[in-house]
């Protein structure tokens, strides 16, 4: 695999990134992404193998790849891994926080435990890593944070998903805020319905493709790359001035409710 010479105009070239949750889905596209660009990437999951099947795929590039084993959750495995990023690269430009789970749950019957550990990998597991990686970012850097369209409206039955999600959204502006005067950006990406590990099991189910197709102005299911496209750009220079913001990345699904409601004598001919 070679580089991606589209992706120079992003000038990612020679950077460093650490990626959460780069083993699967997202965070792998992400990966994928940055060193076809020309960066240097520190992949962080608890799945490594994940990380070393993505790798064994990408030729020499490779080389400019670290992974480290890593749970989010833990603030010393995020403080060994920030030492290794240190140790072998000496620096960081970015942070692209990919990691993340879902429990199923109403909020009246979730466990306890599973609502505390969706809040501890998805939210605390977040702002772990902002404070173990921003500082070797020293003055100048990106944050970007994987959230979810179920950051901005309630998704059911899934536990402390929405809460997890929305919480991440204020911590990052906050952030972008206490790093202002450090040149840290901080951005949060909230993707809608893409296809990955993830929403695997959803997919298998007969007639749910063709029925969420039909939930989107874009009338497809995201793809990883999708999602990491947007990353890369949140990631380098040319976005320079966007901070502290989200980014709906979900093929306009926010915008159906009103072309959802039965509307007799109202329907457009190609619907
Ligand atoms: N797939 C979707 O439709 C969708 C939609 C909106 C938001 N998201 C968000 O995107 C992010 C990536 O999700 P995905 O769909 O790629 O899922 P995925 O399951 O394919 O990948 C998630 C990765 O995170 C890793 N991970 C989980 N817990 C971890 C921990 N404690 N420490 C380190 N790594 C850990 C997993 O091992 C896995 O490799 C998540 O934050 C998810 O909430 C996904």
């Amino acid at each position: 695999m070679n580089k991606d010479n589209n992706m120079q105009w992003l000038a990612l070239e020679h950077t460093v990134i650490a990626v959460t949750g780069a083993g699967s889905g997202i965070g792998a596209a992400v990966a994928r992404g940055l060193l076809e660009a020309g960066a240097s990437v520190a992949m962080l999951d608890v799945n490594t193998d994940g990380c070393d099947s993505l790798l064994a795929t990408l030729g020499e590039l490779a080389a400019e790849a670290l992974v480290i084993p890593c749970d989010v959750s833990s603030e010393a495995s995020v403080q060994q891994a920030a030492a290794r990023i240190n140790e072998r690269f000496g620096h960081l430009n970015g942070l692209a926080n990919c990691a993340g789970i879902l429990r199923p749950g109403a909020l009246l019957d979730v466990s306890l435990d599973d609502w505390n550990q969706v809040l501890q990998v998805n939210l605390t597991g977040s702002m772990l890593c902002a404070r173990a990686f921003a500082p070797l970012m020293g003055n100048g850097g990106s944050l970007v944070f994987i959230a979810s369209v179920a950051a901005l409206m309630p998704q059911t039955n899934s536990g402390a998903y929405s809460a997890s999600k929305s919480a991440v959204t204020l911590m990052s502006r906050q952030l972008a805020v206490e790093l202002g005067n450090r040149q840290i950006r901080s951005n949060v990406i909230c993707p809608g319905m893409i296809r990955t590990a993830l929403s695997e099991p959803f997919y298998a189910h007969p007639g749910i493709t063709e029925a969420r197709e039909a939930m989107t102005a874009s009338g497809r299911i995201g793809m990883p790359s999708d999602i990491a496209n947007a990353t890369l750009f949140l990631l380098s220079d040319k976005s320079s001035y966007i901070n502290g913001t989200e980014v709906v990345v979900d093929g306009g699904l926010d915008n159906m409710l009103m072309h959802l409601i039965p509307r007799p004598g109202y329907s457009a001919s190609n619907n």
